[in-house]
């Protein structure tokens, strides 16, 4: 089987490593793929947004199957062009992945369907948002309404804070035209837990719940990244609160996705907030995230392929998604800067051990060189059976892997292992 993956980052490295394991692939290709990608797949220089031009080479090069991973295509329609061309694919259509590039929409289909989330107010026009800042307490939480590289969420501590952050999104268009329509919601806490699924749009089957480290510094402390690493399975995520969230989340929102006409087949990423009055939803992501896709899929014992594939024929309630017992982590290797400025074109060398299970997210070849080509360069996962050898392995690897200003969290997996501990 020829096989297309969309994307060009760590989480598309996880995936195409992940696919690789099916002996009846011949070929993967990656579209763009990247420096370190290009080890396991055939990476074509067609960005992850043309999406002719992916349709194109899919007739072209007779692919018998497509993988579509970043928001950015799947809200733009690519599974939609895909599959109108004849190509099967993993992923919702665009109709379906609103759920995630309007937070409008997310808000409102949580709203109708009963779905546990932060209260929250719509609006389109500055004078009420201010308004509504200023007869409310803070902190709130202000969210542009669009597809913001991930950034378009403030949380305002004080009033004025809110104020800033409502006419930054609606005047100052920092996010575009994703803050033309803004969201203002309640400020919750409690342990976060992400958890990635999939679904045909009928059976929902949650994979190893997932803990993302978003800040960029130790202790959670500095500005808020793509993600500085992650653990697997998140400690805080016990049974009884999967169950609590398959009944009142998970369920609920593939049927709702469905009543609406939108059913949605694909990677469905439940971002959670498990609060004092239970689990709340603070987002749905429409695909893998990135980085948990890199402690999730090396957690997976059936294969990922046959998975995808039942997803897209609708028969995922007959096939088996098996997960280990063990515990992964990842740690995310950047450019010292990294998330505002940062110097790149730094070989990177590592050892034969290290470099297997290395996921790389930013670097391109030049001259046979590994090259650090992005913010985030690399991330280094390593599986065990306690979560604690699984941090200890992930660090003794990030130990043999080296290019010049990389910057890593030391303590990715430390709040996961303090909770275990309780
Ligand atoms: P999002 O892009 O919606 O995931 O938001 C980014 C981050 O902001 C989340 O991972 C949370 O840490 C935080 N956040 C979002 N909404 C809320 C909320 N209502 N209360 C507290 N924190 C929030
Ligand atoms: N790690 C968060 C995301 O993929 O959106």
């Amino acid at each position: 089987m020829k096989i297309m993956v969309i994307g060009g980052g760590g989480r598309e490295h996880a995936i195409v490593k992940a696919i690789k394991k099916n002996p009846a692939v011949e070929t993967i290709y990656c579209l763009p793929g990247n420096g370190g990608i290009a080890a396991d797949a055939v990476c074509v220089d067609i960005g992850a947004k043309d999406i002719a031009a992916q349709v194109e080479f899919a007739k072209a090069n007779s692919i018998d199957y497509a993988v579509v991973a970043p928001d950015d295509p799947l809200a733009l329609g690519a599974v939609d062009a895909l599959t109108a061309a004849g190509i099967p694919c993993f992923g919702p259509d665009a109709k379906a992945a609103v759920i995630e590039s309007s937070k409008v929409f997310a808000k409102d289909l949580m709203k109708k369907y009963g779905i546990p989330t932060a209260e929250y107010e719509v609006f389109t026009a500055l004078d009420e948002a201010l308004a509504f800042v200023d007869s409310h307490d803070a902190p709130l939480v202000i969210k542009a309404d669009g597809l913001a590289l991930g950034k378009g969420v403030i949380i305002a501590e004080t009033k004025d804070e809110a104020k800033e952050a409502v006419r930054s999104m609606m005047e100052d268009k920092i996010f575009g035209e994703s803050g033309s329509q803004i969201v203002i919601e309640k400020f919750l806490t409690g342990p976060e837990v992400s958890v990635l699924s999939f679904t045909d749009g009928e059976t929902v089957c949650p994979m190893v719940s997932s803990m993302d480290h978003k800040r960029a510094l130790d202790g959670d402390e500095g500005l808020n990244t793509g993600g500085m690493g992650t653990i697997a399975p998140n400690p805080y995520y016990t049974a009884e609160i999967a169950e609590r969230c398959m009944k009142e989340i998970f369920l609920p929102t593939i049927r709702a996705m469905k009543a609406e006409g939108r059913p949605f087949k694909g990677c469905l990423y439940f971002g959670l907030m498990l609060t004092p009055k239970g689990p709340k939803v603070i987002e749905y992501n429409c695909r893998f995230g990135d980085p948990e896709t890199q402690v999730v899929l090396p957690l997976l014992e059936s294969d990922l392929l046959t998975i995808m594939q039942a997803v897209t024929a609708g028969k995922l309630a007959e096939t088996p998604v098996q997960f280990s017992e063990k515990s992964a982590c990842c740690v995310v290797m950047a450019s010292a800067g990294y998330p505002q400025s940062y110097e790149k074109g730094f070989e990177i060398t590592a050892g034969e051990e290290a470099a297997a299970h290395t996921y790389i997210a930013g670097a391109k070849l030049a001259d046979g060189k590994l090259l650090t080509s992005g913010g985030r360069v690399l991330g280094v996962t390593a599986t065990a059976d306690t979560l604690a050898d699984a941090v200890k392995e992930a660090y003794r690897l990030v130990g043999e892997t080296h290019f010049k200003n990389a910057y890593y969290r030391k303590d990715i997996g430390k709040r996961a292992l303090a909770a275990q501990e309780v």
